[in-house]
């Protein structure tokens, strides 16, 4: 699908890689963006910056767990721009935490990392149904297809976003319905600020180039243009795949090396 007239949802849109996207959409010719975020002033604050290029923006405080606010959402943006083409399904968590991680976090890890984007789709699907077109792009992660040392909640949470994102492509792609799943590995955010205070932060950047979020949303315009299902923004993901499917052994024993060097 072209940007290029769509109308977009962006969860997560106050900063990071979702502040990136909705800047990148609306420079891509975008006609309405709405920034989503639990940070409702950081998503005020990014759609004004929008509205004073001359797009059409709207800014909303969202909590994505909320199956009623994520249709609300979704209800504005359709009556605001005449219909609703693209939803980014981008606001995302991490934990830190292994095994012992709190049972509240897992379960939060749960609500914003999966069922988000399952209340996302719930909302938007009808209406992209109907006019038999609309697309999905789902933040997931390096770590939803191989692993994030040091992090449990976000490694098994991330792998059930790729797996719905693969169901929705799978199930929906006749019908018109286009979904990316985006798997980056390190992105210069807050959200890899924060993983820095533990070995997930160490093993996300010691595991290749640390990339800018304006970097990653040119890469999400373009794989929307290309109908890319597999958004990879660091390339050496789609060869860690390879191994990891060929010879997962060897692939495990690697990334076992790789925590214990990481062991403070
Ligand atoms: N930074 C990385 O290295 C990296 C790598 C791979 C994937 N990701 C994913 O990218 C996405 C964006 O993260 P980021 O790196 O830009 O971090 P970020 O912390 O800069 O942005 C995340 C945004 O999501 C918002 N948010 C969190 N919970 C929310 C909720 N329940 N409802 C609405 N908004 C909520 C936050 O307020 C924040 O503005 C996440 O899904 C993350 O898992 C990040």
């Amino acid at each position: 699908m072209e940007v290029e007239g769509a109308s977009v949802v962006v969860t997560g849109g106050a900063s990071g890689i979702g502040a990136a996207i909705a800047r990148a959409m609306a420079a891509a010719g975008a006609r309405g963006v709405l920034v989503a975020d639990l940070d409702g002033g950081g998503a005020t604050a990014v759609a004004d910056e929008l509205a004073a290029a001359g797009i059409e923006a709207i800014g909303r405080a969202v909590d994505v767990a909320d199956p009623e606010a994520v249709t609300a959402m979704v209800t504005t943006a359709e009556s605001a721009f005449d219909g609703l083409d693209i939803v980014v399904s981008n606001a995302g968590i991490g934990t830190g935490e292994g095994v012992d991680a709190p049972l509240e976090q897992w379960q939060r890890s749960y609500e914003v990392n999966v069922l988000a984007h399952v209340h996302a789709a719930r909302a938007a699907l009808p209406g992209m149904l109907d006019r038999g077109s609309g697309a999905f792009v789902h933040t997931c992660s390096a770590a939803g297809l191989l692993t994030m040392i040091g992090d449990a909640p976000y490694t098994v949470t991330k792998h059930a976003a790729v797996a719905f994102a693969e169901w929705l492509a799978i199930t929906y792609g006749g019908r018109g319905i286009q979904v990316a799943a985006l798997c980056p590995q390190g992105v210069e955010t807050a959200l890899l600020r924060e993983a820095d205070q533990g070995i997930a932060g160490r093993a996300v950047r010691a595991a290749g180039p640390v990339l800018t979020p304006g970097e990653v949303a040119d890469d999400v315009v373009a794989a929307l243009g290309d109908g890319r299902f597999l958004v990879l923004p660091h390339p050496e993901v789609a060869e860690h795949l390879r191994g990891k499917a060929t010879a997962p052994d060897r692939w495990i024993a690697a990334l076992q090396r790789t925590a214990d060097a990481l062991q403070p």
